[in-house]
């Protein structure tokens, strides 16, 4: 493998809060190894269209407590096509640069693989979404400030809905994933959840206010991850009324909400350990694989696996939530 002199470093998929304290990490850590970095802007886009500018310790002064990407981010639909990837490639060379470290999600170490194929050039990765969907960690960045950020949001609706005896369905990130809605409904305390990973019927929901019923209790809250095998929150809001007219229904969706504002200190942390790590595992003659903690140790998973391996919350984590809920 050639000498790696000049990384270049992005971010891509959705935003998520940590990703700049990960940049911080991987700059500085380049910087004690006496090596340049590259910040390419825009996720892909920014690499097909040239956007590679010096990166120095100085630059990530000041950003460790912002949200989002100082390096912006993008789905590239241009890169899924080969003449994407060649006019990318071609600007790497001409930046000299010798390997990269890519922070983001599935989709970004899809198109990290490719160019690895393709043209040969070395690639770690960051796990860098809220949805906490990589295998091969246990958290990724940005999952625990939009739980955080989740929480805090529910806790302001269960005063209404306490106050009004309204049954809330909160909506939360997560086309294909259920971490979120989980975590959140088990941190504010919800009555029930609705996730990719568990399947439910309308009548198996009803089931559940029947139990609350015979409590006398007309208020609760539903967390409810995009993904579910219900669909639409205001679908379901509408199904379940014409089951239960008793109750009182609104629904929210938090949104995007949950993907800004400053990030928590455990994701703040967990970006500076893997950047650190995923210069160090560069250094190490690793490459195309995502750097990770698992039982706190740092691993190095193969970007294939992590990707096509499903990591799914546990049977025990569901099983309590629902128990708790009750
Ligand atoms: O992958 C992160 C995520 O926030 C998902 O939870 C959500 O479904 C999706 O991105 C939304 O993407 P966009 O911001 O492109 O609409």
């Amino acid at each position: 493998m050639k000498e790696i002199k000049r990384i270049g470093v992005f971010t891509s998929g959705g935003d998520a809060p940590g990703m700049n304290a990960g940049i911080r990490a991987i700059v500085r850590s380049a910087a004690y190894y006496d090596l340049h970095v590259y910040g390419i802007q825009r996720g892909y886009e920014g690499m097909i269209d040239g956007e590679i500018n010096r990166l120095e310790a100085t630059d990530t002064a000041n950003i460790i407590q912002r949200g989002g990407t100082i390096l912006k981010t993008s789905r590239s639909a241009r890169f899924m096509e080969a003449a994407g990837r060649k006019i990318a490639f071609e600007n790497l060379q001409e930046n000299d640069i010798d390997a990269l470290i890519a922070i983001g999600g599935n989709g970004t170490f899809a198109g990290a693989i490719k160019l690895y194929e393709e043209h040969g050039i070395p690639i770690i990765g960051l796990p860098g979404t809220i949805d906490n969907d990589l295998f091969g960690t246990d958290f990724t960045i940005g999952f625990d400030t939009s739980v955080n950020t989740a929480i805090e949001a529910v806790d302001k609706i269960r005063d209404t809905a306490d106050s009004h005896n309204r049954l809330f369905l909160v909506e939360v990130m997560g086309r294909h994933s259920g971490y979120i809605a989980l975590y959140t409904a088990i941190g504010s305390g919800a009555s029930a959840f609705l996730i990719p990973e568990k399947e439910i019927s309308i009548s198996g929901l009803e089931e559940m206010l029947k139990k609350s019923l015979k409590r006398k209790k007309l208020f609760g809250l539903i967390i409810v991850a995009e993904g579910n095998n219900l669909g639409d929150s205001n679908e379901i809001a509408k199904q379940l009324k014409q089951i239960a007219p008793q109750y009182d229904i609104r629904v929210t969706t938090i949104g995007h909400l949950q993907r800004g504002g400053a990030p928590s200190q455990a994701d703040r942390i967990l970006a500076s350990r893997l950047g650190y790590e995923a210069v160090n595992g560069l250094m190490g003659g690793k490459l195309n694989c995502m750097a990770g903690i698992v039982n706190n140790k740092i691993t190095f998973t193969d970007f294939s696996e992590s990707i096509l391996k499903k990591k799914e919350p546990e049977e025990s984590m569901i099983k309590m939530a629902e128990v708790l809920g009750m």
